[in-house]
C-alpha cells in the first residue's frame, strides 16, 4: 500500500472516529457510532499493516494479533455486564503497558537524531514512558478495587500529598537527567527506569487512596490518562494517526471526569492529583448500624400503591442489573401507563458500575426513552412523586450524603426520593451498597422495604397488577 493510500486511509479513519464520538452521545445513535468506530478501526489497522512502514514480519503482526483478537473476543463474550468497568479498567491497563514497552523499544533502538530534535524525541519517549506507567499501574489497582480482590477502602498514607509531590519533583529531576544524558550512573537508561519505577508507585498510591463510591471518577480519567498515553506513542513512532485518536480518547475522557465530577460534587484538581473526597478521614464501615425499624411491604401491597397513585418515580440502580429485572420493569411500565399512570424513571449519573449503565439496560428492554430523566431534571419533582420504586439502588439514593459531613459520600448529589409520599426499597437484605455506608433511608416513615430478588419480586408484582 503506498503512502498516499494509508494517508487518506488515516483521515477517513479519523473521520470515523470523530462521527464515533458524535454517535456515542446519543442512545439512539449509540449503535451508528460503534459501527463507524469498528469500520474505522478495521481501516486504521489494515491501512497501518500493510503501509510502508511494516517492512517486514507481517506474518508476526498477523499472528500476534490473532491471538490477542481471540482472547478479546472470549473475554468478551463471557463478561458479564455488571463486570464491564472491571474489563475496561484492564483494557486501559493494556494500553498504558503498550505506551512503556515502546518508549523502551524505541529508546534502545536509537533515533539517529541529533541536537534539539533528539532532545525532543527524548522528552516524547520520557512523557509516554510516564503516562503509560501510572495508567498501567493505576489500572491494575482500579480493576482490582472493582472486582473485590483488594478492598474498596481508602488507603490514607499520612503526608499522601507531600508524597505525590515528591514523586513529581523527582520525576521532573530525573526527566531532566535523562535528556541531559544521564548525570545518574553515566547511563540514561538508569533515569528511565527510576522514573518508570516512580510512575508505578504514583499510579498505584493515586488509587489506593481512593474510597468507595468515588472509583467511577477514577475509571473515566484512567481513560483519559490511556487516551494521552496513546498519543504520546504516537509521537514517538511519528505516527499522526495515533496522535490524533489518542488525543480524541484522552480528551473525551478528561470531558467525560470533568461532568462525572460535578455530578459527585467533586473537584477536578484533587481527582487528577489523587486521594479526593476523602479528606474527612472518613472510612466506610460496612455495617449495619441500629437506626430504627424498618417496615417490609408484601407483594399486594405494593400492587396496591402502584395502582392507586397518579405519579410515579422508578428509581434503578446496581441490583437491577444483577437481578437483569430491566424488562419486567418495562412490562410494569407498560402496565401502569397503560392505566393512565405517569411513570417515570431517575437516573443518577453513576448508577450502577459504569457511566449510562442504567441507560443501556432500560434501552435493551425498549423503555421509551423520553420517560428516562437525568437527576437534575427530575430531583426537584420528588415532594409530587406518589411512590418512587427504588429497584436494587443504594449508595445514589442515601440521604446521608446530604446531612452527614462524616460520611464517605458527603456532598455527592442523590435522588431525594424521600421527599414523595411513599418510597418502596427493592432489595435482598439490609446489606450496604457499593460505598459500604448503611443507608438511614430504609428506616424513614414513608418507606417501605420490599424484600427480595428484584426480577422475582417484580415478577409477582406484574402478575398482581395484570
Ligand atoms: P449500590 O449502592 O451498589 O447498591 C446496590 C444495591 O443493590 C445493594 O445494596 C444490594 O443490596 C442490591 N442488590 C444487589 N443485587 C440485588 C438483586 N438481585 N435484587 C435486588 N437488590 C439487589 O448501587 P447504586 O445505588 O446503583 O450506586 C452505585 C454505586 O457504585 C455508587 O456508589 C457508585 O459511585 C459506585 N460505582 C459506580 C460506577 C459507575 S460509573 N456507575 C462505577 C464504579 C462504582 P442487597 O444485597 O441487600 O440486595
Amino acid at each position: 500500500m503506498s503512502a498516499e493510500l494509508v494517508t487518506v486511509s488515516y483521515i477517513g479513519a479519523i473521520i470515523l472516529f470523530i462521527l464515533t464520538l458524535g454517535g456515542l452521545s446519543h442512545q439512539e445513535t449509540a449503535r451508528k457510532g460503534n459501527l463507524y468506530g469498528m469500520i474505522g478501526m478495521s481501516m486504521a489497522v489494515l491501512a497501518t499493516i500493510f503501509g510502508p512502514q511494516v517492512t517486514s514480519n507481517t506474518h508476526l503482526i498477523v499472528i500476534t494479533m490473532l491471538v490477542g483478537g481471540s482472547i478479546g473476543i472470549t473475554l468478551a463474550r463471557k463478561v458479564e455486564m455488571t463486570q464491564m468497568p472491571e474489563l475496561v479498567a484492564i483494557l486501559h491497563s493494556l494500553v498504558g503497558i503498550a505506551a512503556v514497552l515502546v518508549g523502551y523499544v524505541n529508546f534502545m533502538g536509537g533515533s539517529g537524531l541529533s541536537g534539539i530534535e533528539k532532545s525532543i524525541h527524548e522528552v516524547e519517549i520520557y512523557i509516554g514512558v510516564l503516562i503509560g506507567a501510572i495508567t498501567f499501574s493505576g489500572s491494575v489497582i482500579a480493576f482490582c478495587k472493582l472486582s473485590g480482590k483488594i478492598s474498596g477502602s481508602p488507603l490514607m498514607l499520612p503526608a499522601r500529598h507531600w508524597l505525590n509531590l515528591g514523586l513529581l519533583i523527582a520525576s521532573i529531576y530525573f526527566g531532566y537527567d535523562f535528556v541531559h544524558q544521564g548525570h545518574v550512573g553515566g547511563d540514561p537508561m538508569i533515569p528511565l527506569m527510576i522514573m518508570t519505577g516512580i510512575a508505578l508507585l504514583f499510579g498505584i498510591h493515586m488509587v489506593m487512596a481512593i474510597g468507595g463510591a468515588d472509583m467511577p471518577v477514577v475509571v473515566s480519567m484512567l481513560n483519559s490518562y490511556s487516551g494521552w498515553a496513546a498519543s504520546a506513542t504516537g509521537f514517538m513512532l511519528s505516527n499522526d494517526l495515533l496522535i490524533v485518536v489518542g488525543a480524541l480518547v484522552g480528551s473525551s475522557g478528561a470531558i467525560l471526569s470533568f461532568i462525572m465530577c460535578r455530578a459527585m460534587n467533586r473537584n477536578f484538581i484533587s481527582v487528577i492529583a489523587g486521594g479526593f473526597g476523602t479528606d474527612t478521614g472518613a472510612v466506610a464501615s460496612g455495617t449495619v448500624e441500629d437506626q430504627g425499624e424498618v417496615v417490609p411491604i408484601e407483594t399486594g401491597e405494593v400492587a396496591n400503591l402502584l395502582q392507586n397513585a397518579k405519579e410515579i418515580m422508578i428509581i434503578p440502580g446496581y441490583g437491577m442489573a444483577v437481578a437483569q429485572a430491566q424488562h419486567t420493569v418495562n412490562e410494569i411500565t407498560k402496565t401502569l401507563r397503560d392505566k393512565k399512570i405517569n411513570v417515570r424513571f431517575g437516573i443518577h449519573p453513576v448508577a450502577g458500575r459504569m457511566p449510562g449503565h442504567m441507560n443501556v439496560l432500560l434501552a435493551e428492554a425498549k423503555v421509551p426513552y423520553d420517560i428516562v430523566f437525568e437527576m437534575d431534571e427530575i430531583n426537584d419533582d420528588f415532594p409530587t412523586t406518589d411512590v418512587s420504586i427504588i429497584i436494587g439502588a443504594n449508595d445514589i439514593v442515601n440521604p446521608s450524603a446530604q446531612d452527614d459531613p462524616n460520611s464517605p459520600i458527603a456532598g455527592m448529589p442523590v435522588l431525594e426520593c424521600w421527599k414523595g409520599t411513599t418510597t418502596i426499597v427493592l432489595k435482598r437484605g439490609m446489606a450496604t451498597g457499593y460505598a459500604g455506608v448503611q443507608n438511614p433511608l430504609f428506616f424513614k416513615e414513608n418507606t417501605r422495604m420490599y424484600f427480595g430478588d428484584a426480577k422475582e419480586s417484580l415478577d409477582a408484582v406484574l402478575k398482581e397488577l395484570q
